[in-house]
């Protein structure tokens, strides 16, 4: 029997719930499917500054970088708000990124048929809407430096070299070429000299990709462009904060940001995380959606492992449940037969896995 090792980090907040609802439906499908899934769980975040000090432990880094792949939850909450930027659980996870090499963060918007009425915008603009936002993501603002605050004055430096654009642009058009051939990429070159090296750059590689449909949109229209008329986007690519933030908007387009999950690629390994954080307020209460998360370890399934039939079976045993009226709260709009909790969401997608 196939099997293969994953590296678990649970994190904190709403982490641990959503991350052991992927873990049941992975257990299910496995299963089924006849392979083997070997897990070891790493900490990262505040629960690991709690428990060793600091926000990525020298062995989590180890232990992912020797693993197939990783499955991770969300990490961050007020107890840890006032600690020393260094110390944060988001400069962990920052750190985990940049270590891990995942430069190309996938985030796919796709609308499930049975929830164009759990959005807040009108079913006939989100009907079909099906995205990939492309966000480059261990450059730009979040690691350029000199970047400091002493109080008085503070800054940060949005920085790309050539090769980094270049890298992601080419991951970007790869996967346009796989889709419907449109590629968006978006900067704010009418203000900022990092975005004309991005634009310029872009146009460079679009020359090796001719059947592909390149064009350029300033961020604050993207934005307003996501809600007015989602369907006009494929694939779209963009820097690490502008990714960032679309990807939360693309998010409500399709429902929830409980939602959409994400593949975090490079050349070394790979993490699959939700795009939602650890979300501290609803913890422990059992109504966070854990869909993102088994969404996650789908698309684990299928690029990481190369289990296609088993990542199939996720989408089908997803789309069954919502088909079957079960929401959790987040999606509880009038269209709910039952609003179940994160456990109960993830046993009636485990179940359906053989369905
Ligand atoms: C995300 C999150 C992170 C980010 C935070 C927690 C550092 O918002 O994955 O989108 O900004 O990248
Ligand atoms: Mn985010």
């Amino acid at each position: 029997m196939k099997k293969y090792d994953i590296s678990i980090i649970k994190g904190d907040g709403i982490g641990p719930e959503i991350v052991d609802e992927a873990i049941k439906v992975l257990d299910a499908v496995s299963y089924s499917c006849g392979f083997s899934l070997e897990y070891k769980e790493y900490l990262m975040g505040g629960i690991a500054i709690d428990v060793t000090g600091v926000p990525l432990p020298d062995e989590t880094v180890e232990g992912v970088l020797n693993s197939d792949a990783c499955l991770f939850g969300a990490i961050g909450g007020e107890k840890w708000d006032t600690l020393p930027r260094d110390l944060r659980p988001e400069t962990g996870l920052l750190n985990f990124r940049e270590k891990m090499g995942v430069y190309a963060n996938l985030r796919p918007a796709i609308i499930y048929d049975e929830l164009v009425n759990a959005s807040t915008l009108k079913p006939e603009v989100i009907e079909g809407v099906d995205i990939m936002v492309v966000r480059e993501l261990i450059g730009g603002i979040y690691f350029g430096k000199p970047r400091a605050n002493d109080g008085e004055t503070a800054y940060n430096t949005m920085v790309y070299t050539k090769p980094e654009i270049v890298r992601i642009g080419k991951k970007a058009f790869e996967l346009a070429m796989k889709r419907n051939k449109r590629l968006c990429s978006v900067d704010k070159a009418n203000v900022l000299e990092v975005s004309q090296l991005w634009r310029d750059t872009m146009e460079e590689i679009s020359k090796d990709y001719p059947e592909v449909q390149l064009s350029h949109m300033y961020v604050d229209n993207a934005a307003m462009q996501l809600v007015r008329n989602p369907k006009q986007f494929d694939v779209i690519v963009t820097g690490n904060i502008f990714g960032d933030i679309l990807s939360d908007t693309a998010s409500m387009v399709v429902g929830s940001i409980g939602l959409l999950p994400s593949a975090s690629t490079g050349d070394k390994t790979a993490i699959y995380e939700p795009i939602h954080g650890s979300a501290p307020d609803i913890a422990g209460q059992g109504i966070a959606n854990p869909i993102a998360t088994i969404e996650s370890a789908g698309m684990m399934l299928r690029y990481s492992l190369g289990e296609i039939e088993a990542a199939d079976k996720i989408d089908t045993a997803i789309k069954k449940a919502l088909k079957d009226g079960f929401r959790t709260k987040d999606l509880a709009a009038f269209d709910a037969k039952e609003v179940v909790t994160t456990s109960e969401m993830g046993d009636i997608i485990a179940n359906n896995i053989n369905k």
